[in-house]
């Protein structure tokens, strides 16, 4: 299926690994030009020539720094003639215990999760709905749906960014202007994020690493975690043509690890 956005130009926030890499590598094969984001330059700029080599159509700026940093968001907008597509995405918060969180790790996991995805909402809504096209992407966590007791922080900061979304998706100047904005919600991928939690893992249980992912996978329907290709293939649907008619809603991508009818 041609999804129809070949020639437009994509913002993908934290896209040099894992989710936001897959959201990146499906926009590109789609023709879309790219302004990628992560901290880590050596990393970036291996990404970004991965993705100039594997589709030499398109245009790939990549901008290296911490995109909850207000100049490095400048910088990232200013690189991008056009900001048609927007995939908001970072590192998601440290696990741990609540009684251990004083304000400033709040702060900072507010600020990352759904300070900054508003902030870039903020900056290219309105041209979009002036254009008459806008996708915005924004990668949540399946634990807003389903929390999970240890990433309080994570819970809490992607749920004020869900709840702001509810209501911006419907505002009738950006939807009725062909705007879209959705959540993409992930369970289980394997990325580096997953990886490393069970190497976190394996230091307090004394299993191993690949034990406990073993034993994850088995509690997921699919018997297995999703991968950043299957991620990113969902994304660049809710970026096409296609998906114009929706719109403020979270798409859970999980293997059927939620339990819930709804
Ligand atoms: N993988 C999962 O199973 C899963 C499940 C639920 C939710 N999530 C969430 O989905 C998001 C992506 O996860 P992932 O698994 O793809 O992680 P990952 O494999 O660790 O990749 C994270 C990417 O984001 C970049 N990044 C992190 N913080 C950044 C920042 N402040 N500014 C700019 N770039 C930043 C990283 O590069 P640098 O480090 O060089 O900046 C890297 O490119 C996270 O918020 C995560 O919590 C993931």
């Amino acid at each position: 299926m041609d999804l129809g956005i070949s020639g437009r130009w994509a913002i993908v926030c934290a896209a040099s690994k894992g989710l936001g890499k897959g959201c990146a590598q499906a926009l590109a094969a789609e023709g879309v030009n790219l302004v990628i984001n992560a901290r880590g330059e050596a990393a970036l700029e291996a990404t970004a020539a991965e993705l100039r080599a594997a589709y030499p159509g398109i245009t790939v700026h990549a901008v290296a720094g911490d995109i909850t940093d207000p100049a490095v968001r400048d910088a990232v907008l200013g690189a991008c003639p056009q900001v048609d597509i927007l995939v908001n995405n970072a590192g998601g918060p440290p696990p741990g215990d609540f009684r251990e969180w004083e304000e400033d790790a709040w702060l900072a996991a507010v600020r990352a999760n759904m300070l900054t995805p508003i902030e870039l909402m903020r900056r290219t809504v309105d041209g979009m709905a002036e254009r008459g096209f806008g996708r915005v992407v924004n990668i949540t966590s399946g634990a807003v749906k389903a929390p999970i007791d240890i990433l309080g922080l994570s819970n809490g900061a992607r749920s004020g960014l869900t709840g702001f979304v509810a209501g911006l998706a419907r505002q009738q100047r950006l939807a009725a202007r062909n705007v879209t904005i959705n959540n993409l919600l992930p369970g289980a991928f394997d990325t580096d994020r997953l990886r490393k939690n069970f190497a976190i893992g394996a230091e307090k249980s004394g299993q191993s690493a690949d034990a406990l992912a073993q034993s994850r996978a088995k509690t997921i329907p699919s018997g297995r975690f999703g991968t950043a290709e299957e991620f990113g293939a969902t994304c660049a649907f809710l970026c096409s043509v296609q998906a114009a008619y929706m719109t403020g809603q979270n798409v859970l991508l999980d293997g059927g690890a939620y339990p819930g009818t709804y």
